[in-house]
This record gives C-alpha cells, structure tokens and sequence, in this order.
C-alpha cells in the first residue's frame, strides 16, 4: 500500500502540467466525453476561468496548487461521491505533512470536503461526474484547490494560505505530488471491503464542529443544530433544537453566525 508520507510520485497515476488552463475541472470533462485515459492528475499554474462549488469562482494565481484527478471509477454515482471524503483525507495528510508539528492540530476537515487551518479555508475539492445508461458513472473529476502561497478577501468564508499561516513555500509540484501520495493510500483503504466506513471513521477523527452546535446554509435556507454525524452516504446529520433529525446532502457549514 502507499505510503502517506512518501514524496515519490505513485505507481499507477499519470500527471500533465499546464502553464495555463480556463480549468483543469473543464479539461477533465473534456477528456471525459472522448476516450482520454483517466487516472491522471491535471494541473496548472494558473486558471483563468477556476470555479468553485455552488458556482462560485475559484481565484487561481500562481503559487497556488490547482489541479484535478481525472478517473473513470466505473461505480454508482453514491460510490463516486464517496471519493470527496477519500479526497478530503488525503488533503489532510499532505497539509500536515507541510506543517510545523505544532501547527498541525489546527487543520480540520469542515463538511463536506473542505480543509480549514486555524478556522479558515485552505482548500476545496470541486466533484464533478457524467453517468452513462445503465448509472455507472462514466468519468470523475476531483477538482481541488490548495492556497499554498496566496487567498482571496471577502470570501464567504475567511479564507487563508498556508505561507500566511505559516510563512513557509511549498511549490505547487511538491504539493500535487504529496497529494497524490497521499490520495493513493486512502483510495485502496476505500477500495477495501467495508472501505467507505473506514474513510468515514477516519474523516469524523479529523472533522471540525462534530458534537457542537453548527449553522447549515442551504440554497434557501439556513438550519442550526448539533452537527451529530455522518450517515452510510456521506450526508451530514443535523439534530434540530426540536429533536427531529435531518440528513443534509449539499450545503455551507458555519460554526458561529455566517456574514
Ligand atoms: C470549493 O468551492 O471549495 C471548491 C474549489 C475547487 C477549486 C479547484 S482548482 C482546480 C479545479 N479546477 C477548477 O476550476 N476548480 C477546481
């Protein structure tokens, strides 16, 4: 199995560089509507048209680490969505391995997939898939964006870089191949039988805001409650000040008022 910390590229992956791209989210479904082979990691130095979740932009300078794993996972679109808490671990791992020790109790994994350090956002993965007749997912992309050297203001959530955290220069291409790494081993723990909840005790372990109370902002409206845990899919499970529970696929995690 792959090693976490190793910083060799790793077996069975497949990586190209751009010095400019509109997305290396867009470049992954343009290979997926040919016969372009997966399991290649896209990067680029800079985006000009970078996009975010909930179609936000994504700012793409350069410095920053931009890039997406191109698959074709040949599994349900459920399955497929499990593979932003694989993804999501695997951010964990190559940011602590950037960090001083004693700064690395300060990166968490906020639901669904983003990775906070000191309570701010380092990094987001943007999932996007087609699916094929009979519902197996014919292409993934694993879109993620790390602020290795620069963020951006007034975003919805206060964002920050990991040389503002830490004044320390990582190059994007030892991130990606960190990442990489590091992607590798949690998706043979995730290919393993009962794979998911492996993934799913490993990611609540390094999660913000599990037990305590949270607001959700969804596309129109907003619940507070107790961030209680993950269900079998994924889904966020929220206990309301009524007792009722809800299970939450999409949306916007905030651990005091959002702005
Ligand atoms: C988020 O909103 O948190 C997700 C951000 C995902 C950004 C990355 S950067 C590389 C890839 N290409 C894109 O256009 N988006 C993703």
């Amino acid at each position: 199995m792959a090693a976490p910390g190793s910083n060799v590229w790793p077996h069975g992956y497949g990586q190209e560089h751009f010095e400019e791209i509109d997305s290396t989210n867009t470049e992954a479904r343009r290979r997926g509507e040919t016969s372009a082979a997966a399991s290649v990691w896209l990067r680029a130095d800079s985006q000009t048209a970078g996009r975010g979740r909930r179609g936000r932009e994504w700012v793409s300078p350069v410095g920053n680490l931009m890039c997406t794993l191109f698959l074709r996972p040949a599994c349900s679109p459920s399955a497929a969505a499990e593979l932003s808490f694989v993804s999501g671990l695997a951010i964990h791992d190559a940011v602590i391995q950037m960090l001083p020790q004693d700064r690395q109790a300060d990166a968490r994994l906020k639901w669904p997939n983003d990775l906070l350090l000191g309570g701010k956002k380092m990094s987001g993965i943007l999932l996007e898939s087609a699916t094929q007749g009979a519902g197996e997912v014919s292409w993934l992309a694993i879109g993620i964006g790390l602020n290795l050297a620069v963020f951006p203001k007034d975003t919805p959530y206060p964002a920050t870089s990991l040389r503002a955290e830490t004044g320390q220069i990582v190059s994007p291409q030892e991130g990606l191949t960190r990442l990489a790494n590091a992607f590798a081993h949690w998706h043979e723990v995730w290919q393993a039988p009962g794979g998911f909840e492996a993934i799913r005790t490993a990611w609540l372990a390094r999660a913000k805001g599990v037990g305590q109370r949270i607001v959700v902002r969804l596309s129109d409206v907003e619940l507070e409650g107790t961030f209680e845990a993950l269900d079998g899919e994924g889904a966020l499970i929220l206990r309301l000040d009524d007792g009722s529970s809800r299970a939450i696929s999409a949306g916007d995690v905030f651990f005091g008022q959002p702005k």
